[in-house]
């Protein structure tokens, strides 16, 4: 990233003419309303949702400061509402029940399907009703391991109809990972599906899930429900495999072999379960200070924190940052590529749009199949306006040139965002140009699970971008930036990224571990949420998230914790130690270059990191295979027995830089290390 502060990008004519915030004016004056009088200025907006009872409670009420006691924050504690009441019965009340809420597409373009509001509604109802029949009460923790695919919308929007909380575990992760978060969780249920095709891939979710079932009862966590999507017979294979499994003799809608394996004592079909149930249930009117959902994300210590949102703030945020992030009117085709499973999925594909009662595209695949283009074609097809993805995914499009995009028309597009890392300078502008044919307003967000939503990010009507920016705080939140003893940067500088106020979509806690939830975010700058990133202000006040500061990396816009990776490797019986670090990655942003410690008379081969990448596959899931496997004779450590990580960082990406390196008990491993760092792929 540069932080070039020089090329300054308008919004678009077409963005600012009818944009909610036209204006850097209007934006500053909205957004010092916003931190100075925080009940005005949401109680306005609250206006526009339901709240059943107790108007909106006591508005607001926290401690940000571990020095007076527990962090807490509360927003209109008190009040009741219902967020999946709020996301479909509102619309559906006002005569909107036809428009279309989804246009879902298939891995396989020849699969889609139109879900109107009221359609969703329906199955909502019907769901819900399943899982009380099934002895899901308020409170509970419901898993789910599933696809992109309409069910997990209706099944989370079930679960919080209820009082219940979600907790989504994404499907690239292994049974073990699904597992330790089932058990975390104290899940009672769980909702998957039979499996689903990636691209070319099969992925064969019920049998991971079994997996994991069978863990959480070694753990005696007995999980008595298992409501299973049947998904993989209704849609097309992929040439590959059809040719495969029909011998040669491709039929269109060829049906992969589809048994799974069945335990009449925990699993049901989500269909037949659906079937004869009533389609209306009244929802459960819950406090909005009750949990909404948990999430879970990489912690450097390795285990994952289940992040608690809860109802009533979380919804105001996702519908406040959805409507002016992406300037979103009537009318807008609105398409976010990310996964449900992550954050990004939660508060951009299902409750920011269905808040603001947007149409969306819902997309099971991935960007390059059947081609390259396929993005491209769905935004045409969909005559998209508003589409959001990551940098990885533009960095891998861009690999293919500016010809599959050009076969296509975008003219429908007006705003194009970015979300999960640093977009550099160079993705932007080609987002901008070849994809925004110059005529859009490009928004890089940034947020975390944590934050529920956007954070810092660009008006599309309002803010002047440069490119790699995120800009300016979105309304709510005051930035300021600290140096390592804690004393605030004004003005141009480089520091610790941190918030000094809540806004109303920032987590409570971390599930069942409060203590956490301090020390990580609030116990090094008393006063302040930290968010472990770094950050520098340019003259004109830009914010440029610099990355994280702590042992967090970003692969493909995924944080992973370097402890995770390392405690994964350190159980291969050849293993002495591991020290994993970040690498530079042309299409990932960052990979995983790991150095492993053999212990004596292990050879270090081929079949050894192949080993090590399967072990790191399975424990963690596919996305946390490391690119890198490094022989270490010995690691850079400190007298005290410390690995200086940035030393590592630095031989990981080819830089020689070391810095001061005399405090290493052996400084001649440096070199030795630097010599035989494996070559860039
Ligand atoms: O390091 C920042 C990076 O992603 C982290 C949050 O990851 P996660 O909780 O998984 O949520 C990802 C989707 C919101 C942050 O701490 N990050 C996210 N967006 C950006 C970013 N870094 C720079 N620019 C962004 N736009």
């Amino acid at each position: 990233m540069s932080g070039d502060s020089t090329q300054i990008f308008n919004p678009a004519d077409k963005v600012a003419k009818i944009a909610h915030c036209s204006s850097m004016e209007q934006y500053r004056k909205m957004h010092e309303k916003s931190l100075k009088d925080p009940e005005g200025f949401w109680s306005e907006i609250a206006k526009d949702f339901h709240f059943e009872e107790n108007g909106l409670g006591q508005f607001l009420d926290y401690n940000f400061d571990v020095g007076k006691g527990k962090i807490y924050i509360k927003w209109m504690a008190g009040s009741k509402t219902n967020i999946s009441y709020n996301c479909l019965d509102r619309h559906v009340s006002a005569g909107k029940g036809e428009q279309v809420a989804f246009y879902w597409e298939g891995n396989d373009p020849a699969d889609a399907e139109i879900v109107s509001y009221s359609d969703l509604l329906k199955d909502v109802c019907r769901m819900a009703n399943v899982l009380k029949s099934k002895g899901v009460a308020k409170g509970d923790r419901v898993a789910i391991y599933m696809p992109m695919i309409k069910e997990l919308v209706v099944a989370m929007l079930a679960v919080v109809r209820i009082g219940a909380v979600h907790s989504i575990v994404f499907g690239g992760y292994s049974a073990g990972s699904l597992a330790d978060r089932m058990l975390d969780a104290e899940a009672s249920a769980l909702i998957t599906t039979d499996a689903v095709w990636r691209g070319s891939k099969l992925i064969p979710l019920k049998e991971i899930a079994d997996d994991a079932l069978k863990i959480c009862r070694s753990k005696n966590r007995n999980i008595n429900v298992n409501i299973v999507v049947k998904h993989i017979s209704r849609v097309t294979a992929p040439q590959s495999a059809a040719n495969g499994a029909s011998n040669g003799n491709p039929a269109k809608k060829t049906h992969f072999d589809d048994t799974v394996g069945w335990d009449d004592k925990v699993d049901v079909w989500w269909h037949d379960v659906m079937k004869d149930v009533s389609s209306e249930c009244p929802p459960v009117w819950m406090d909005a200070e009750d949990p909404l959902f948990m999430l879970y994300t990489s912690g450097s210590t390795g285990k994952p924190k289940g992040v608690l949102h809860t109802v009533g703030g979380y919804m105001l945020y996702a519908a406040t940052t959805f409507k002016y992030s992406f300037d979103y009117h009537p009318g807008d085709i609105y398409f976010c590529t990310a996964d449900i499973g992550w954050i990004t999925g939660h508060s951009y594909v299902t409750y920011g749009p269905l808040l603001n009662n947007a149409t969306s595209v819902l997309f099971e695949g991935v960007p390059t199949y059947p081609h390259s283009g396929r993005f491209w074609e769905m935004i045409e097809k969909y005559k998209v306006s508003k589409f959001y993805t990551a940098p990885t995914a533009i960095r891998t499009l861009m690999k293919y040139g500016d010809e599959p995009v050009k076969k296509y028309d975008l003219s429908s597009l007006s705003v194009l965002g970015s979300v999960g890392e640093p977009i550099n300078p160079e993705a932007w502008l080609w987002y901008y140009r070849v994809v925004g044919d110059s005529n859009v307003s490009i928004v890089d967000t940034f947020w975390q699970t944590e934050t529920g939503g956007h954070v810092i990010t660009p008006l599309p009507g309002a803010t002047p971008a440069k490119p790699g920016s995120a800009c300016f705080p979105f309304f709510g939140v005051d930035v300021a930036l600290l140096d390592d003893e804690g004393h605030e940067i004004k003005g141009e500088g480089e520091g610790y990224l941190v918030f000094r106020q809540p806004w109303p979509g920032i987590m409570r806690t971390v599930y069942g571990n409060h203590e956490r939830f301090e020390t990580t975010y609030f116990k090094k700058f008393p006063g302040f949420y930290c968010t472990g990133d770094g950050a520098k202000r340019d003259k004109d006040g830009y914010i440029w998230v610099t990355g994280r500061i702590d042992d967090m990396l970003n692969v493909s816009g995924h944080l992973l914790s370097t402890a995770q990776v390392e405690s994964s490797m350190v159980e291969h019986e050849h293993v002495a130690e591991a020290a994993v670090v970040a690498r530079p990655h042309v299409v990932k942003g960052e990979c995983l270059h790991c150095f492993v410690t053999l212990t004596q008379d292990a050879e270090f081969t081929d079949k050894l990191v192949s080993e090590l990448k399967v072990k790191v596959r399975s424990t963690i899931g596919p996305f946390a295979t490391p690119d890198y496997v490094q022989l270490a004779p010995g690691l850079p450590k400190t007298r005290s027995g410390k690995i200086m990580r940035r030393v590592l960082r630095k031989i990981a990406a080819g830089e020689r830089d070391f810095g001061d390196i005399s405090t290493l008990a052996d400084p001649s491993v440096v070199e030795v290390l630097f010599e035989h760092r494996p070559k860039d792929k």
